[in-house]
């Protein structure tokens, strides 16, 4: 394989991830970020974010010299053969993807081109941040115009887009053994280069510390910027409306007296459904899912399209949330002086990410109505008690337990799964309701251990 000099720029979720499995697949790679306590944080092996086997393999690529921190981002443009975008791209108010930071990145590459001087082979500009449709050509025209500002604009550059597809949680797993590599350019000569970069995991040829290995090979799907650009959204929403139909079969369920649970399995069996994303509970957070697909949604309407598929997914995920409310103002009447649990903070297990974490939506409703609330989560009860005030932090399930008059299931941690249900309504008081928001627990096992058990879509 030929060694590349990389440069990511961006420590964030998706750049370090990407680039600490860069250098592991044996390419120099450069991460760089504008934050420059992140990057004196990360020189020193403290990671900015919780990310299982990430810490590991950021170590691995220092001390083998193939991964550095930085924050000048002009002189890693100048040397790298490709550089990766991978900032973020936040939601702005009326839901389409706030491209600031990607522009910023942009002009600086095309300012240190062209201070740079003449080159061996164009500079590939990778773009991993999830972008709007059409946004390789936005990427160039900046590029261009930061080129035009330093003095010369007839600078050697090609934009690639190559979408991320990492889960939290897993997202070293994913980014060695993915399900395929999606590359988009207009330039043969670009998306040959990409190959080469990604051999060692097209090829999975890099050594990996499991037998058998999870893949023999990995898909590598070229195609032109805007289909590139358009796979991701396209895959995220159709996720999240898989979630969405599981949890509206899942209303209906309990409805008729049937049992979510038996009809995913019963249904994930056709080959065409597939078992996966068909867990049914509170729905779908976290930083990816509402937003691209409130992007995805904005996109459709500056065409004037309606995306109604799209809307109906979001509105069943938002009446999932309120459904949690109701299920204990049910069994508890009034909320008011009452004291709930809530058992997992972060949007999904193995993360300590909590954007759009149902759980702080659910706090603040809670208080609203008069309960008093608490919240444990084995790595995010303070930061999640910092971000919604009315939220008292405990750091163990059963404290988090004591007093309350009911607890609920947000986050399906192994700690919460794992909940011994006798010794939880030992410590409850009457009506010990507990609402599994992830139909993670057992409910046989939980009202034998004397707890009110109501899930989501079980009769
Ligand atoms: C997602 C995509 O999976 C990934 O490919 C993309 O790159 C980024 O967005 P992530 O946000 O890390 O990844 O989490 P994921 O594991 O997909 O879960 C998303 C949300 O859906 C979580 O809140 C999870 O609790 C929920 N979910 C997932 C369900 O409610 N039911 C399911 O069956 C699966």
């Amino acid at each position: 394989m030929r060694e590349f000099d990389v440069a990511v720029v961006g420590s964030g979720y998706v750049g370090l991830v990407t680039g600490a499995c860069l250098a592991y697949i044996g390419h120099r790679v450069t991460c760089v970020d504008k934050n420059e306590r992140r990057v004196a944080d990360l020189q020193r092996g403290k990671m900015p974010i919780y990310e299982p086997g990430l810490e590991e393999m950021v170590a691995r690529g220092r001390s083998a010299g193939q991964l550095r921190f930085t924050a000048d981002l002009p002189g890693c443009a100048r040397e790298a053969e490709v550089v990766f975008i991978a900032v973020d791209t936040p939601p702005g108010e009326d839901g389409s993807a706030d491209l600031s930071n990607v522009a910023a990145v942009a002009r600086s590459i095309g300012r240190a081109l062209s201070e740079a001087g003449e080159r061996e082979r164009p500079l590939i500009v990778v773009n991993k941040s999830t972008v709007p449709v059409g946004s390789g050509d936005y990427v160039s025209m900046l590029v261009r115009e930061g080129a035009e500002e330093a003095g010369n604009g007839s600078v050697d550059f090609r934009v690639v887009s190559n979408p991320e597809f990492l889960r939290e949680g897993s997202a070293v797993y994913d980014s060695l053994f993915p399900d395929r590599i999606v590359l988009g350019a207009e330039s043969r000569e670009a998306l040959d280069t990409m190959r080469e970069l990604y051999e060692p995991i097209i090829e999975q040829s890099f050594p990996a510390e499991m037998d058998p290995r999870p893949k023999a090979a990995v898909p590598f799907v070229t195609t032109d910027l805007a289909s590139a650009e358009m796979i991701k959204y396209a895959a995220n929403a159709f996720l999240a409306t898989k979630i969405s139909f599981i949890n509206e079969i899942a209303n209906i369920c309990e409805l008729v007296g049937a049992d979510v649970s038996s009809v995913a399995y019963g249904i994930g069996l056709d080959g065409r459904i597939g078992p996966r994303f068909l867990s049914a509970g509170i729905g779908w957070g976290g930083s990816c899912f509402p937003k691209d697909v409130s992007a995805l949604r904005s996109i459709a309407r500056e065409y004037d399209y309606e995306p109604l598929l799209l809307d109906a997914a979001v509105c069943v995920n938002e009446r999932q949330r309120k459904q949690v409310i109701s299920k204990l103002q049910r069994e508890l009447h009034t909320l008011k002086g009452k004291r709930v649990a809530l058992l997992g903070l972060t949007f999904k297990p193995n993360t300590d990410d909590l954007r759009e974490a149902p759980s702080l939506e659910i706090a603040r409703t809670l208080s609203s109505l008069g309960a008093r609330v608490v919240g444990y989560d084995p790595v995010a009860a303070k930061e999640a008690a910092r971000l919604q005030p009315e939220l008292k932090a405990a750091f163990d399930p059963y404290e988090a337990l004591r007093g309350a008059h009911a607890a609920v299931v947000v986050t399906e941690w192994e700690e919460v799964r794992s909940l011994d249900p006798a010794r939880a309504a030992s410590l409850m008081e009457e009506p010990r309701v507990l609402v599994d928001g992830r139909n993670a627990l057992d409910p046989e096992r939980c009202r034998r251990g004397g707890l009110l058990y109501r899930g989501f879509g079980r009769a």
